[in-house]
């Protein structure tokens, strides 16, 4: 199964970031992410023999988790994946601190992850026509209580909240 580990809003930064994801899509096309699947990715895992689930949560169960406050202040885009996302300027560094804990946590725990830097971004808009130009936006601020494990349905797109962990270990 297709898995990835996530910081998943409540509804009142989702209601925001879904406005956002609105405006963003009238201005550079594409698809809005419905406002229910907005999220912050991780770790993503990609496909997962149902016998390795068990190591993805004692990786979790592992990983050094402290609370912190993001505030996404910038809207952007990735040219070569197509979407708009929102952004931190500045991401706190015990966001980094507990996405860097994680992915070591799962390379113990033997999963092979892409080495690429970490870039804190939740995207809102999927198959962009034309480039989101960088800027700033009235900052939304978000203070997750936990992480979490989520499978994708590569057949009807959906996701599912497997299990969560709250954000309160050091
Ligand atoms: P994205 O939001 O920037 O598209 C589920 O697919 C989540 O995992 C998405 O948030 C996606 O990022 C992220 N992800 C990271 N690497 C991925 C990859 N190689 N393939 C698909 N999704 C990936």
């Amino acid at each position: 199964m297709r898995l990835f580990f996530a910081l998943w809003p409540g509804e009142r930064v989702r209601g925001e970031l879904s406005r956002v994801a609105d405006s963003l899509a009238s201005g550079a096309g594409g698809r809005a992410v419905p406002a229910a699947k907005i999220h912050l990715t991780l770790a993503f895992l990609g496909e997962v023999p149902p016998e390795r689930v068990g190591a993805a949560l004692a990786a979790a169960a592992a990983t050094r988790a402290r609370r912190f406050e993001i505030v996404l202040d910038e809207v952007g885009s990735f040219r070569k994946a197509r979407v708009g996302w929102a952004g931190c300027r500045r991401a706190p560094i015990l966001l980094l601190e507990l996405q860097s804990s994680l992915r070591e946590a799962l390379r113990e725990c033997g999963f092979a992850l892409e080495d690429r830097p970490f870039a804190a971004h939740v995207t809102l808009v999927r198959k962009i026509a034309s480039p989101v130009a960088s800027a700033a936006m009235p900052s939304i601020r978000w203070r997750p209580r936990d992480f979490v494990l989520v499978r994708s349905d590569g057949a009807t797109g959906r996701y599912e909240v497997l299990e969560t962990w709250p954000l309160d270990r050091g």
